[in-house]
């Protein structure tokens, strides 16, 4: 079992986080993986896998159903897992639906907020609002459900620390008692014109920024009117949301690739972990160019390539290829620089994980990251 698996041991939760297309999904569902193949019962959420690898786990449809993948599917893959893996897709649009009817005080409300164009967009591809429903989503599959470990993957973000700010900023929106205060007797009265644009912040304002016109003000006025008496409700679901991810069974996971600015992200990523107290189970290097040569036996130089190609050393064959693998040689003693700084920054177990030849996108390419992990 790999340092990181170990860290995991005792683990119900973990989290994987990381700048964008460092491995997040990828590495989520090789963890799921090494947790079946000890004979758990292990979920990974995903969040927009690549559909080969949707394909792979047996997800054919968003909808957050959780699906068992197949024995079928194992054996075809060689595997023979003791204990099994569910994947599912989180469903930014039916969590948010799912919220609103928990809070809604009857059915008629909960359906003028359904109805509402401005909560369609929020709850569709507004950003901010697949962290916070991935983050609701955690909290139900980990308290509703007897998976033994369940792995968040975290959303596409160009910056991994959105994923912890994200919810703050869509509960200030909901909850902006100032812009309610102020627009709420000026929306009644139809006085409101285009300074509302103005209020309430950037968020606030690129919000209301994709809609035109007097419909925002319908729109915005029957929104504020439906949440009415609803957000308090939202608030503290998402204070014990967040409390979730303080828990000692949760271990957050920072995938980085071996890149300068992810590394730099990942450590932010870390910081902020640990200003918050939220567990850190280890970090994943992937994608990380390794060296070809064995510690202490260096690379053949031009001359013993030249000797061992013979006959077949053509065109100056063996220069180019000494060139080659030093060049390699070198991008490798670069990312080990990069992959030495993640790790010791981050102090608890880490883990390498090589550029494989071809993308992850089926049960033995995750196996052979779950090996390592
Ligand atoms: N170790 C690896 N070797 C080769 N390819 C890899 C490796 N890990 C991941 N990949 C490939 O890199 C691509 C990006 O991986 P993945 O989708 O997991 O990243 P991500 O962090 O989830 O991206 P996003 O931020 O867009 O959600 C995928 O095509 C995946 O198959
Ligand atoms: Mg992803």
């Amino acid at each position: 079992m790999g340092a990181l698996s170990l860290s995991l041991r005792g683990k119900r939760i973990a989290v994987c986080v990381g700048s964008g297309g460092v491995g997040k999904t990828t590495v989520a569902a090789a963890i799921a993986l090494a947790r079946a193949a000890e004979g758990g019962k292990a979920l990974v959420c995903t969040i927009d896998p690549a559909r080969r690898l949707a394909n792979a786990l047996g997800l054919a449809s968003l909808g957050n159903v959780e699906s068992r993948v197949p024995d079928h599917a194992f054996r075809e893959a060689g595997l023979r897992p003791a204990g099994e893996l569910f994947a599912m897709m989180l469903d930014v649009k039916r969590t948010w639906d799912d919220l609103v009817a928990r809070h809604a005080p009857d059915r008629a409300r909960r359906e003028r907020i359904y109805q509402n164009r401005l909560y369609q967009q929020l709850s569709g591809a507004l950003g901010g609002s697949q962290e916070f429903m991935a983050m609701e989503k955690l909290y139900e599959l980990a308290t509703e459900r007897d998976y033994d470990l369940v792995v968040l993957d975290t959303p596409p973000t160009a910056h991994a620390l959105d994923f912890l700010d994200a919810p703050d900023r869509i509960l200030d929106f909901l909850g902006n008692e100032t812009a309610r205060a102020l627009l709420l007797p000026a929306l009644s009265a139809g006085k409101l014109g285009l300074r509302v644009f103005q209020l309430g912040g950037a968020y606030v304002a690129r919000t209301l920024a994709r809609f035109t016109g007097g419909e925002v003000l319908k729109d915005l006025s029957d929104f504020l009117q439906g949440f009415h008496g609803m957000y308090e409700g939202f608030e503290r679901r998402a204070g014990v949301v967040r409390a979730l991810l303080a828990q000692p069974d949760v271990g957050f996971v920072l995938v980085s690739s071996a890149a300068p600015l992810a590394v730099d992200e990942a450590l932010m990523f870390h910081e902020r972990l640990h200003a918050e107290s939220m567990p850190v189970a280890g970090a994943v290097a992937n994608r990380v160019t390794v060296p070809l040569a064995e510690p202490g036996a260096p690379l053949p130089d031009a001359a013993r390539l030249r000797e061992a190609l013979g006959a077949r050393d053509a065109g100056g064959l063996a220069e180019r290829l000494a060139a080659t693998l030093a060049e390699h040689e070198l991008l490798a003693a670069a990312d080990a620089r990069e992959v030495a700084r993640l790790f010791e920054a981050v102090g608890a177990p880490g883990v390498v994980i090589p550029r494989l030849e071809s993308d992850v996108h089926d049960l033995g390419g995750l196996k052979r990251l779950a090996e390592r992990l």
